[in-house]
């Protein structure tokens, strides 16, 4: 197992000798190496047991520091990164060479982005080079919102987690493009589309196109559980499954013995905060099936619709 621990002079001595560090964000814990040392990026993608061509993410502390690997930026990536960074968003920008074809899979843009968690922004600023970051789960499976979910699964591939507590988001960046003036939704995420709508007007959402995804985190059968997930009216599924299913409930307590409720209030910061917790409980617990409810389709709820809707697919 990994020691789970605050120090993060420690966390730089490993980074910087090229080796793994998990790292808490608001989002979900990544998974870090130097992104400019391709060992380093290639301990990341065998440690997940990660296709190659599925590009990674580039943690930076600030837009500065993005400039120094990125170039061409848009008006509008401009405005996006001054209003929400640090935050769960990853634009996707033309690269400098400095970044390795490993990291980008030999596209000709790199996401990139600035994570708003305290411990991990400090220790980016103490580094010299940036940090590329997956989820911190094996390829396919559920993101980490804890430690302890990156010590269960990954505990024996790296020596060190950095404990920055649990995820305030819970839930992905959102991955944003730019297609001559146009701005393109491609992963739904922390960030919601009216936020970002709100700061550049009407965006497109290109997020379904599974078969050549832009973005393989589109790949439909992703971020799922090991059990089969059943979505659809709670009370109906419920009556056929009986008391032997896992239920994922957004509001309402329907009483089940294997429940989980992801908001008594009904918010969906607070839902999707739970979600992938939730999602391993049930799958750890004795049952064969888990059924769940999608949630309103506004703000973070396209996000956390579209994660149960992946974590459904066959
Ligand atoms: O919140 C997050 O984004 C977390 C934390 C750790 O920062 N990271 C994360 O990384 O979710 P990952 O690797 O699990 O998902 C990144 C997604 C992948 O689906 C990848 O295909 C897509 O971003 N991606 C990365 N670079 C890309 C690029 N240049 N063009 C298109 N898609 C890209
Ligand atoms: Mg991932």
């Amino acid at each position: 197992m990994a020691e789970i621990g605050t120090d993060i002079l420690k966390a730089k001595a490993l980074l910087e000798k090229g080796e793994l560090v998990a790292i808490p964000t608001e989002t979900v814990y990544g998974l870090a190496g130097n992104a400019l040392n391709t060992s380093a990026v290639t301990k990341i993608f065998t440690a997940k047991d990660r296709p190659q061509f599925d590009p990674l993410i580039v943690h930076v502390p600030d837009l500065d520091h993005a400039k120094n690997y990125v170039e061409d930026i848009p008006d509008k990536a401009i405005a996006l990164a001054k209003k929400f960074w640090p935050g769960p968003l990853t634009l996707l920008l033309n690269r400098k060479p400095i970044i390795p074809d490993l990291v980008t899979s030999g596209l000709p843009t790199v996401g990139i982005r600035c994570p708003d968690h305290a411990l991990t922004r400090g220790l980016l600023k103490s580094l010299s080079f940036p940090l590329s970051a997956p989820s911190a789960n094996p390829f396919g499976y559920i993101s980490p919102t804890r430690p302890e979910h990156v010590n269960e699964q990954l505990g024996n591939k790296i020596s060190y987690i950095l404990d920055g507590g649990v995820c305030t988001v819970g839930i992905e960046s959102t991955i944003v493009g730019f297609e001559n003036d146009q701005v393109v939704i491609l992963r739904m995420g922390g960030l919601s589309v009216e936020a970002i709508e709100s700061v550049v007007g009407k965006v497109s959402v290109q997020i379904h196109s599974s078969s050549n995804p832009k973005a393989p985190g589109q790949l439909k059968n992703h971020y799922a559980p090991t059990k089969k997930v059943v979505l659809g009216n709670l009370p109906d599924l419920i009556k056929q499954h009986g008391s032997h299913a896992g239920v994922l409930a957004f509001q309402t307590d329907y009483k089940q013995p294997h429940q989980f409720v992801l908001s008594p209030a009904g918010k969906l910061e607070e839902a999707a905060q739970h979600l992938f917790s939730a999602l391993r409980t049930l799958d750890k617990l004795p049952v064969e099936i888990i059924l769940a409810e999608l949630v309103p389709e506004i703000g973070l709820g396209r996000a956390i619709n579209d994660r149960l809707r992946r974590a459904a697919a066959e």
